[in-house]
């Protein structure tokens, strides 16, 4: 994580010298449920070490936003009245969280903000949940007196990914940002919002990331279209089954998605049989945590893969190779994390092999494209919180 002083004099510079709250919120991974949040599904993510800080102050206007994005060195000035808000990406994030937050109740008005980051961009990391948790963390403590919950923070930040930025994401990035705990994985019932916290420390093994640096950006890219695919899926078994209620694919059975085979077409079909597969491994993955069998985790991580790779269609050349490299070495899981369509892949590697598998990657990995991946190594840590 970054350090406080670092933000805090470029606040200071840029603004008029007064320092104001400082908070942080987290990026995160996910051992294992991935496109199952947004249908209905469990997830098992945990906050990670990296994040976003943003200093805040009150500015005394009604509405005028004054942004500053240390690591772009971009300054953008806004009003909250404007119905268009700000063009810059980044400024969306800020403009988006602080409308959602007043439709909570939180009278938000005009304040000064500038802000950095230590997420990998376009990693599958979750930078821009960490940016929304952080902002409304923020805003919550500067105008609403802390009143929002912890959950409708978790909403607010998608519902600005659904409002403002295009992604029609689930609830994970976010939820894992706000609610993370150090040394631990969270599983989460995307349906029903209940999550139990799991000590994740696994004797003799350890969680690496290999980024392949393939930009991954959800905005625009087919994440959307799965999404689709998934609704139009639920909506062929409802037809069905009139008498009973179905709202995501977390209330088809196996043999009610067979039933709309021909219906659908093979893409979605493949598609969803992918979700309903790995509704099931999340499951699989806590009982094997729980027994200490590492090395069912990591067969049911391969699966995933093959699932998001083959059957989802979220994977790219780049991430297939590194999960070539994982396999060969012996490594115990591995799979593409977060949306997919570039960034990393998660690993769990048995201590003895991580050297030799780590060297092997960066060494495959740059004769085939000129480039080594980067790696990040994954310390389980805390969700968002006020610094000072
Ligand atoms: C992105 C989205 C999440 C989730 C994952 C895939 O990170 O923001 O809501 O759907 O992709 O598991």
């Amino acid at each position: 994580m970054m350090e406080v002083d670092f933000v805090r004099s470029r606040f200071i510079k840029h603004f008029d010298g007064k320092t104001g709250n400082v908070y942080a919120s987290p990026g995160r991974i996910n051992l294992i449920g991935e496109h199952t949040d947004y249908n209905g599904g469990f997830v098992f993510p945990g906050a990670v070490d990296k994040g976003v800080m943003a200093e805040m102050r009150i500015n005394g206007t009604e509405d005028t936003v004054m942004a500053y994005a240390i690591d772009l060195k971009d300054r953008v000035d806004f009003k909250l009245s404007d119905p268009n808000g700000p063009r810059a990406s980044w400024a969306r994030y800020i403009y988006g969280i602080a409308l959602e937050m007043r439709k909570l109740g939180v009278p938000v008005k005009g304040f000064n903000i500038a802000f950095a980051g230590d997420v990998p961009l376009g990693a599958g990391m979750s930078s821009s949940a960490a940016m929304e948790s952080c902002f409304a963390f923020g805003l919550n403590d500067l105008f609403g007196d802390n009143k929002v919950s912890q959950w409708d923070m978790v909403l607010a930040g998608q519902a600005t990914e659904h409002n403002y930025c295009g992604v029609n994401c689930g609830i994970m990035d976010q939820f894992a940002s706000v609610f993370g705990k150090a040394g631990c994985l969270m599983r989460l019932d995307c349906r029903s919002r209940e999550f139990e916290y799991f000590p994740f420390k696994p004797d003799g093994y350890r969680l690496v990331l290999l980024d392949s640096v393939v930009k991954h950006q959800l905005a625009g890219s087919p994440y959307n279209d799965r999404r689709n695919s998934c609704e139009k899926v639920v909506k062929c078994v409802q037809a069905k089954h009139p008498e009973a209620k179905f709202e995501t694919l977390r209330d088809c059975t196996w043999e009610q998605l067979d039933e709309v085979k021909d219906e659908i077409g093979a893409d979605d079909y493949r598609r969803a049989k992918f979700v309903l597969g790995e509704k099931d491994r999340v499951l699989a993955v806590c009982d094997a945590l729980t027994e200490g069998d590492y090395e069912k985790v990591g067969e049911l991580m391969y699966q995933t893969h093959e699932g998001l790779s083959k059957d989802y269609e979220v994977s790219c050349e780049e991430l297939d190779f590194l999960n070539q490299i994982a396999k060969e070495n012996g490594v115990t899981g591995s799979r593409i994390m977060g949306g997919g369509f570039g960034g990393c892949t998660i690993n769990l590697v048995r201590n003895d092999l991580y050297h030799q598998f780590i060297a092997d990657a960066k060494k495959r990995f740059n004769e085939k494209y000129g480039h080594e991946p980067k790696v990040y190594d994954v310390v389980i840590s805390d969700g968002s919180r006020k610094i000072c």
